[in-house]
């Protein structure tokens, strides 16, 4: 039998199987199209049960339609070592975000399963519904729930742009499973995942360490003014919603450097009414997005930010109504993980770097209920969200190597 030093994950197996699930939804720029509760989303869930039914993992879907894939250990009775994150992607987004760090634990379950490596601990491997939150916001929403974070109900009743609720579209493919989405103990959860930004690249590393992930506050902000015909209508005393939403969005752009610190704001979308060219705009609908390490200061942010928008509205005769959507805080990981992925990088002989993750990740909230930690490999030109993403092969590799020699480690303590 193998020594556990020597194992290691099969690279062009990884490669193969994300390539075949990036033909799900492909797009024509090289990325993926595969929005959360798609037809997309249920076709690579299939196969990704497929795939766990062949390693003879007991599959189980929650009423979240987060799939879990359990191995047994030799004491069931110990808590599991958990890993995974998300199949759903962005609009014409990537072929690693998310499906990285899936298609990662499952090579690395297939690895144990055929060199027959028993583990102390049972190991579970997880896909979490609706990590992207951009068809129906919020974010995270699969294990927003099973940790006990968001309420079942509130979620189910979130809509996407067509009205199609959350819990209906579950049930429409399938995948409203029967188990509560109640978390259960869990010994360490690790995430692999892309790094989405350009500091790995920067400092010529291989493998990221986070040390955490900053908060995330979302907001919807709804702005209402009096549509007319814009010939006849004078300049003067028009309530354009438009031009309101404009003046806000620019001051979400300045808002990082206007309160210094370590902050991140952005209006990513918006949707106009009536959208005519010829008509003064009545309605409109922009989110915000601003993110931090410190909590406090991205609450002080959107105080700040509120007071301009209402003087802005008010100065152009609108009205606004905003509604706070989502906040998570900064969420720092376990540091005994944190530093068992470090060493063991250094082990296997990769470069890695200490940093903070500004993109948002199902560990966030797994790391409120249980020991988390990610591992992140490069993402070339530190480009993420977008058909071009890429990451270097071998990168995938030097990544799901970590992440099997962290998860034995985790697995075998009693
Ligand atoms: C998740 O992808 C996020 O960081 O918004
Ligand atoms: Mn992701
Ligand atoms: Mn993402």
């Amino acid at each position: 039998m193998i020594k556990i030093e020597k194992l290691r994950i099969n690279g062009a197996r990884l490669k193969t199987t994300l390539e075949v699930m990036a033909r799900i939804g492909a797009t024509p720029g090289g990325g993926v199209h595969r929005l959360a509760l798609s037809d997309q989303d249920k076709q690579a869930r299939d196969l990704f049960i497929t795939w766990l039914r062949e390693i003879e993992l007991e599959v189980t879907i929650d009423e979240m339609g987060n799939i879990f894939g359990k191995r047994s250990g030799n004491n069931n009775d110990l808590f599991p070592v958990m890993s995974g994150s998300h199949i759903d992607s962005q609009p014409m987004g990537g072929r690693f975000d998310g499906i990285l760090g899936v298609m990662g634990a499952i090579e690395v379950f297939r690895t144990i399963y055929e060199n027959k490596i028993e583990t102390q601990r049972p190991m579970v491997i997880v896909n979490w519904t609706n990590e992207e939150g951009s068809r129906f916001a919020p974010a995270m929403v699969g294990s927003g729930v099973w940790t006990g974070k968001l309420e079942r109900d509130w979620v189910y009743s979130r809509a996407d742009i067509q009205g199609r609720k959350l819990g209906e579209e579950l049930e429409r493919m399938g995948y409203k499973g029967k188990y509560p989405a109640r978390r259960w103990p869990v010994h360490a959860y690790y995430e692999y995942h892309i790094e989405q930004g350009p500091e790995l690249e920067r400092v010529g590393s291989v493998i990221g360490v986070p040390q955490g992930i900053v908060c995330l506050h979302w907001y919807d902000v709804y702005v209402e003014g009096t549509a007319n015909q814009v010939g006849p209508t004078p300049m003067e005393g028009r309530n354009d919603a438009l031009c309101a939403a404009a003046e806000m969005i620019l001051q979400v752009n300045a808002l990082p450097s206007k309160m210094g610190g370590n902050m991140v704001a952005t209006v990513g979308e918006i949707h106009n009414s009536p959208n005519s060219r010829n008509i003064i705009p009545s309605k409109v609908h922009f989110t915000v997005d601003i993110r931090s390490w410190d909590d406090n200061l991205a609450v002080r942010a959107w105080e700040d930010l509120r007071k301009d928008f209402e003087s802005i509205v008010e100065r152009r005769g609108c009205q606004i109504r905003i509604e706070e959507t989502w906040r998570v805080d900064h969420a720092p990981f376990d540091e005994k993980l944190v530093k068992r992925i470090l060493d063991t990088a250094v082990n296997l002989g990769y470069s890695s770097y200490h940093m903070v993750s500004g993109a948002g990740h199902d560990a966030s909230y797994m790391s409120q209920i249980a020991p988390t930690a990610m591992i992140f490999v490069p993402s070339i030109k530190g480009r993420s969200h977008v058909e071009v993403e890429n990451t270097e092969w071998e990168d995938c590799e030097a990544g799901a190597n970590v992440l099997l020699h962290c998860v034995l480690q985790s697995a075998s303590e009693k």
